[in-house]
């Protein structure tokens, strides 16, 4: 619903910009998009706590508590870019990853605690979460880039390749030991 009347808005604006560039537009339009990407990273900053506490393996948990303070800074980079573009920090809520989040706490719901298949669970929503986040921060550097804003495209850069890092990291783990013990377990 609210994104309709966003994308009303956003096509009669860009009617009214005659001027063959578009260029205020796009930006408008990447704002917004900041907004969103600053809500998920603030609700992964919360969320990841309670995937660190419901995780079996050390392992899995130092993996989650690490990412949780480089998340912090993922933060701090995107108040930076609202810096540069002289905006005000504003966040808007991303039902994207509120979704896949609410999806990883069902997975802590149906499955046992201390259990391999736990983590499995565990390391597919975070996954989820990173490459939401890939996409996202892979996306808005090029259009910064397009957008001519190079320090912007440089944070946002950073950003994207601990995310890859991140996700590069989950999938070793699952990898090395979790799936295969996951796959030992038996059924209570
Ligand atoms: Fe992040
Ligand atoms: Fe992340």
């Amino acid at each position: 619903m609210e994104k309709t009347t966003q994308n009303k808005k956003m096509k009669s604006s860009a009617k009214r910009n005659s001027d063959g560039t578009g260029n205020s537009e796009l930006k408008e339009f990447f704002v917004d998009e900041l907004k969103d990407i600053l809500w998920a990273e603030k609700h992964i900053v919360k969320t990841l706590p309670k995937m660190q506490k419901a995780a079996t393996t050390e392992e899995l948990k130092n993996a989650f508590e690490e990412h949780l303070e480089i998340s912090k800074t993922h933060v701090e980079r995107l108040e930076q870019v609202f810096g540069i573009l002289g905006e005000k920090v504003q966040a808007k809520t991303c039902e994207a990853i509120q979704g896949i989040t609410k999806e990883g706490e069902s997975i802590i719901e149906d499955t046992e605690d201390g259990t391999a298949t736990r983590d499995v669970g565990l390391i597919l929503a975070a996954q989820k979460v990173e490459h939401y986040e890939i996409s996202t921060y892979g996306g808005l550097a090029q259009l910064a880039t397009t957008l001519g804003l190079s320090e912007v495209a440089e944070l946002l850069h950073t950003t994207l390749e601990e995310e890859k890092e991140a996700d590069v990291k989950l999938t070793e783990i699952a990898e090395s030991s979790v799936n295969y013990e996951a796959a030992g377990e038996t059924e209570e």
